[in-house]
């Protein structure tokens, strides 16, 4: 299972969610038919870790599968999360001579999906395929496109197409059964985490100020900067509280990052070691 950190205790508690994530890998084996598994959470929750033992599994039922994340920079090209998941791993889902096939069509991603979709229906039908894209917060348009466009038109095939994101993710894909799954807060012993394993191995290893960076990482600037003065009013405050013209829209991404929780009448931090390192 998860391995532990530093004298972490060993905390899977991801039990039921992988399940799941299991159950939907086995049905489209079973039955040939495709699906769209959303895993979704705050940053530092444990998708990736969630994903690796999924893909591990996987492997061990017969799929190939392949695994990519869009940059926080960017990235080298459009549709490079996607086309590095496909020849990713010692067995990647595209052989050589099918990717260098697509090189072509870098640029016109219409005719791409055209030829992609050709060549992993073609492989499909000798094995399931799990193709995971991380970090979808930070894809680019023509990587989100096809992704949405994709496992519709492969929908008749053993492919199970798994994504990630820190925001939850609207509009997936048309006419395929998509499966969320949010991972939500671990019960960890240190309560100042939130139940954020990322700050809790953090705390252990002095490294809580890069932690919150990393956390910090797909906020723009504005909601950055409000969440730094929020710090300062305590635990939770009103709405009222941050000034004249509060800014909703850094206000509404805080909660979709689940950085803040909304009870109606207060926000509140959802992690207390990320607000008092603000304060440093
Ligand atoms: N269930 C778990 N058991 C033990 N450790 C975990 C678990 N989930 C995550 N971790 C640890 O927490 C840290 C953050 O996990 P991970 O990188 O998977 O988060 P993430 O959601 O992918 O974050 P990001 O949004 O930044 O990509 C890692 O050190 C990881 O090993
Ligand atoms: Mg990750």
């Amino acid at each position: 299972m998860f391995p532990g950190h530093d004298g972490m205790p060993d905390f899977s508690g991801r039990g039921e969610d992988l399940d799941t994530a299991l159950e939907v890998l086995h049905g489209t084996r079973a039955t040939g038919i495709g699906a769209v598994v959303a895993v979704t959470g705050e940053a530092g929750i444990g998708k990736t870790t969630f994903i690796t033992e999924l893909r591990e599994r996987a492997v061990g039922d017969g799929f190939a599968t392949g695994r990519a994340a869009a940059l926080e920079s960017g990235g080298i090209a459009p549709l490079a999360p996607l086309l590095t998941a496909l020849r990713s791993g010692p067995a990647p889902v595209l052989s050589q001579a099918d990717f260098g096939a697509l090189a072509t069509y870098a640029s016109r991603p219409i005719w791409l999906v055209d030829r992609l979709t050709g060549q992993l229906r073609a492989r499909a039908t000798a094995t399931p395929i799990l193709i995971c894209v991380e970090d979808l917060q930070w894809a680019d348009a023509a990587t989100r496109y096809v992704l949405r466009v994709l496992p519709a038109q492969l929908v008749s095939s053993a492919i199970v197409w798994l994504f990630s994101s820190r925001l939850p993710l609207d509009a997936i894909a048309d006419d395929v059964a998509v499966h969320e799954i949010l991972l939500g807060p671990l019960p960890l012993s240190v309560p100042e985490a939130g139940g954020n394993p990322l700050l809790a191995v953090a705390l252990t290893r002095g490294q809580v100020a890069e932690a919150v960076r990393h956390m910090l990482s797909s906020l723009p600037s504005t909601a950055k900067e409000l969440l730094t003065a929020a710090a300062a009013l305590g635990p939770s405050f009103t709405v009222e509280s941050l000034g004249a013209l509060p800014d909703h829209d850094a206000l509404a991404r805080l909660a979709r990052e689940g950085l803040l929780a909304d009870d109606g009448r207060r926000l509140h931090f959802r992690h207390e070691l990320l607000r008092q390192a603000l304060l440093i």
